[in-house]
């Protein structure tokens, strides 16, 4: 994992899949962090895409200036699915080549390291920097843009049991994650809602209904479930299903969507994304590569990448327990 350590000049850095709150952060912590080591940067823009096309330009102090409270990131992102072939990989190479790039720091999510490990093991230095807000990253407890997903998704969870409240309904409110359940339970649990659905367990649409309609019994004057987006079946599908079933409530479903990417980074977010852009350039000076910069407690430690894209992360069962235990 450490390599002779050569001498880094210029850096390349870049922000890949789907973007994150304090993604601008760890762009201006990576460049800020060379330069203070006479480290030239240059940002690619649009991920692997302009890897691929060579589209890369020079980050400087006064340009990462302002961005620290910005949602998105300034270098833009893409899916691209031309990186997965070996083609597109050694035209990067040969792009990495002609800039006379030394190294680079890629942030992005599973797929993002996937491609980061194809380059680091065709020699090029490579940096992971976790960064997706489904949490769904082995080996680091928290990505970049996780803190900033859950709290705008309490914010609307609380917003929707007003109102739900108001009218004696049940919401079905639909989370982002993919294929993990991560989000959907830590916000089941804070914002206390019946029921929590996540793809890693099975509750059929039946043991929805009955949940809803004991919250009714007890006298509650709502009922909110939080649904991940990879349950099954689909959450519209689920509503119009629970709908039409004698549960005491009438049911309304509210898909939250992106919104859930966009805004600016809270606290934590920028400070674990700043963390995690200083780290990533320290890791490089030492002659690190092919490593992810993962949270492990409190500090910031070196993962080999592979072990990371080989593992899945599990949901601690504490949480789904928890989550169950407390909607009473
Ligand atoms: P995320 O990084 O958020 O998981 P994606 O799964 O879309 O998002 O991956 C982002 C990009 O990473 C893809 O568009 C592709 O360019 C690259 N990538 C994903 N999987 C691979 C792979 N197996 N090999 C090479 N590149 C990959
Ligand atoms: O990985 C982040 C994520 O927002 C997932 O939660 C979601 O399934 C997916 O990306 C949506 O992707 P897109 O923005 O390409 O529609």
């Amino acid at each position: 994992m450490n390599e002779p350590v050569k001498s880094i000049k210029k850096i390349a850095v870049m922000t890949s899949g789907g973007d994150a709150p304090g993604m601008n952060p760890f762009i201006r912590a990576v460049v800020r962090t060379a330069y203070a080591n006479n480290i030239t940067v240059l940002g690619v823009e649009r991920g692997y895409e302009g890897l691929i096309q060579g589209k890369f330009r020079e980050l400087r102090i006064r340009e990462v200036g302002g961005i620290l409270q910005r949602g998105g990131t300034i270098l833009q992102t893409a899916r691209c699915t031309e990186f997965r072939e070996a083609g597109s990989q050694r035209e990067a190479l040969r792009h990495i080549n002609n800039a006379e790039i030394d190294a680079l720091v890629v942030a992005g999510g599973d797929g993002s390291l996937t491609g980061a490990l194809k380059l680091a093991q065709k020699g090029v230095p490579v940096i992971g920097v976790p960064a997706s807000i489904d949490n769904d990253i082995y080996g680091t407890d928290m990505c970049i843009g996780v803190d900033t997903a859950l709290n705008t998704i309490v914010d609307a969870i609380d917003k929707l049991r007003d109102t739900a409240s108001s009218h004696n309904r049940a919401f079905l409110v639909e989370t982002m994650g993919r294929t993990s359940g991560y989000l959907a339970v830590q916000a089941g649990i804070i914002t206390g809602a019946e029921l929590v659905l996540i793809p890693e367990h099975k509750t059929p649409p039946r043991e929805v209904a009955q949940a809803i309609e004991e919250a009714y019994r007890r006298g509650k004057t709502h009922a909110i479930v939080v649904v991940a987006e990879g349950y099954k079946p689909p959450t519209t599908e689920l509503g119009a299903m629970i709908d039409a079933m004698d549960i005491g409530f009438t049911t309304r479903v509210t898909i939250l969507g992106h919104v859930q990417r966009g805004g600016k980074p809270t606290a934590f977010d920028r400070m674990l994304a700043t963390r995690f852009g200083v780290k990533a350039v320290q890791f490089l000076l030492e002659g690190k590569s092919a490593v992810m910069t993962a949270l492990s407690g409190r500090e910031i430690i070196p993962l080999p990448m592979e072990e990371v894209i080989n593992h899945k992360k599990v949901i601690a069962n504490d949480y789904i327990e928890m989550a169950s235990m407390l909607a009473r």
